[in-house]
């Protein structure tokens, strides 16, 4: 059994990270509309991969013997000025996330569920990875600056990435989650 605080506090994480799936499928659309489908590619595959996060919490929390409650949701922003608009916006949601994932793990050790924090040091690391990757991604963005051809092949390489995360996503969803 998890502790009301603990069942509590997953929930909200559960809704964070469908939301973040929302969000990014905001801006796969965008950049679907906007002549960038490598990035699109991206995007719709970090949709699946929050899906995935969530699902894999879900999936804990009923283990746990907890109460798994779906939640409403707010609507995602379906305006961004650039590209480089928006995977600011994606650096700046993982942030968000990675400090979200961190006062979980804290209100588990204050809970003295250590199952749990166990549990999450996956999303942890996780988080580390997603946030260096997209540092990435915007560094070559910054590069670019404006510049036609450097957007054209900053997109190529987020096609390239794009069926890279594909693999890693069956993994993952064969995992369990
Ligand atoms: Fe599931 Fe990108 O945080």
């Amino acid at each position: 059994m998890v502790t009301k605080n603990v069942e509590k506090a997953l929930n909200e994480q559960i809704k964070k990270e469908e939301h973040s799936s929302r969000i990014y499928l905001a801006m796969a659309s965008w950049c679907e509309r906007n002549g960038y489908p490598g990035a699109s590619d991206w995007l719709y595959k970090q949709t699946e991969e929050e899906r995935l996060h969530m699902l894999k919490l879900v999936h804990y929390l009923n283990d746990r013997g907890g109460n798994t409650l779906v939640a409403s949701l707010d609507a995602p922003t379906a305006k961004y000025k650039s590209l480089l608009d928006v995977f600011q916006q994606v650096l700046k949601h993982e942030e968000f996330i990675s400090a979200s994932i961190n006062d979980l793990y804290a209100i588990c050790l204050k809970e003295k569920d250590f199952t749990s924090a166990n549990y999450l040091q996956w999303y942890i690391t996780e988080q580390i990875e997603e946030e260096s990757t997209v540092r990435s991604i915007l560094d070559q963005i910054n590069l670019a600056g404006t510049e036609r051809g450097g957007l054209f092949h900053i997109d190529k390489e987020l096609a390239t990435a794009a069926k890279a995360k594909a693999k890693s996503l069956a993994t993952l969803a064969d995992s369990g989650a």
